[in-house]
């Protein structure tokens, strides 16, 4: 770990109570030895886990010696209560990666996995690796997941599973919710549609976008939600998956392994706790607006993004950009994308993280 990542652990423990505070002290370490001193490649929240979180899995620590089976129901009781589902509509897993890989994997069993591209690719390339085939749809023009697109792929293809990101990583965008329902009602009835909400809290109406109402009515649609993004869990591994009866025990099939005591104590306190939402939030926002700013002083084209991450037009070959960029102390993502041979993605990394870019990014630019 760099000193910047453990310089905001080590606050973050020390201030529990002001988990604002935590994140606004971290400072880069100009001396710091390793190469990167700017990770924005990432889409993790540096704001963290609320204090009650933080509090919760250091207490379990005490009962690490024991698997944590018993925490499960009581988090699987309080997820399905909030949103509204029955207990057995609801799968935990490892990180909403784990159901993502596990499920792909299995429904590309009875045909291909169909996704617009560029989109959060690591669950289908897991599932390729596994045998199964891939079909990509390209966005819109204006960057949008092209759902009429999507739907006459997945008919075409006699698709397996459709896997929708919303919003998108790496665009940010989010799909009308009106018009992303009815795909999920026409697509569903010929094979399960996968819509991963890994970033729904921080769109602007989290109940009216999100696809759990159609979970509630019974369509075959998988609603992947994470601890470890707008709740600031990555590192404790915890996700769920809201689904039919049937897809949540085939996940728990497929699922080789026990669940994390620390992470499940930690879910379970922070599960819907909205003062710390809004706290998250407004952090993430604050982090989107310093990444816009730093663009607009570049004149760089950007997409106003709901999730934790801008895509950005660097307006250079990406691949030798992130190069320059990496060679300068600053991490940044590209995506497998024909259309986007020049966009990277650009993480809510912390504001002295997102300092640092800003110092060197002309630089980068001139190269
Ligand atoms: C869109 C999306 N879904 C799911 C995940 C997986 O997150 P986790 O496995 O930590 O829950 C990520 C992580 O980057 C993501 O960007």
């Amino acid at each position: 770990m760099d000193a910047t990542r453990r310089g905001l652990l080590i606050s973050g423990a020390a201030l529990a109570p002001g988990v604002a505070l935590a994140a606004a002290e971290t400072s880069v370490d100009p001396t710091a030895p390793p190469a990167i001193r700017a990770h924005l490649g990432v889409t993790e929240n540096p704001f963290g886990p609320s204090p009650a979180a933080r509090k919760a899995a250091a207490k379990a620590l005490e009962e690490t010696p024991y698997y944590a089976w018993a925490l499960e129901p009581p988090l699987v009781k309080l997820i399905a209560q909030r949103d509204g589902l029955q207990p057995d509509q609801v799968g935990l897993c490892n990180g909403s990666l784990e159901a993502l890989s596990l499920l792909s994997t299995a429904f590309a069993k009875a045909g291909p996995v169909v996704s617009a591209q560029p989109s959060y690719a690591t669950p289908l390339l897991y599932a390729e690796r596994q045998g199964a085939k891939l079909e990509w749809v390209q966005l819109t023009a204006d960057q949008q997941i092209d759902l009429p697109a999507l739907a006459e792929r997945a008919r075409a293809t006699k698709a397996g599973v459709v896997y929708v990101c919303n919003p998108n990583n790496p665009t940010g965008l989010l799909l009308d919710a009106n018009a992303l329902r009815a795909f999920c009602v026409e697509v569903s009835r010929t094979c399960p549609v996968i819509v991963d909400e890994a970033y729904i809290e921080i769109s602007p109406d989290p109940a009216r976008n999100s696809m759990m109402d159609l979970v509630r009515a019974g369509h075959d649609v998988i609603v992947a939600r994470t601890f470890s993004k707008v709740y600031g869990m990555a590192g404790l591994r915890v996700g769920f998956i809201a689904a039919r009866v049937d897809r949540v025990r085939t996940l728990k099939s497929l699922i080789p392994t026990h669940k994390g005591r620390p992470g499940l104590a930690a879910a379970a306190v922070c599960y819907g706790d909205e003062t710390y939402l809004a706290g998250a939030k407004a952090y993430l926002e604050g982090c989107r607006e310093k990444i816009y700013a730093i663009c607009r002083a570049n004149g760089l084209a950007y997409l106003p993004s709901h999730g934790t991450y801008v895509f950005v037009d660097c307006g250079k070959p990406n691949l030798q950009f992130q190069k320059t960029l990496a060679s300068l102390g600053v991490e940044v993502r590209v995506f497998d994308s024909p259309r986007h041979p020049t966009w990277i993605r650009v993480g809510t990394a912390s504001p002295p993280e997102l300092d640092y870019f800003a110092s060197v990014l002309p630089k980068a630019l001139k190269v």
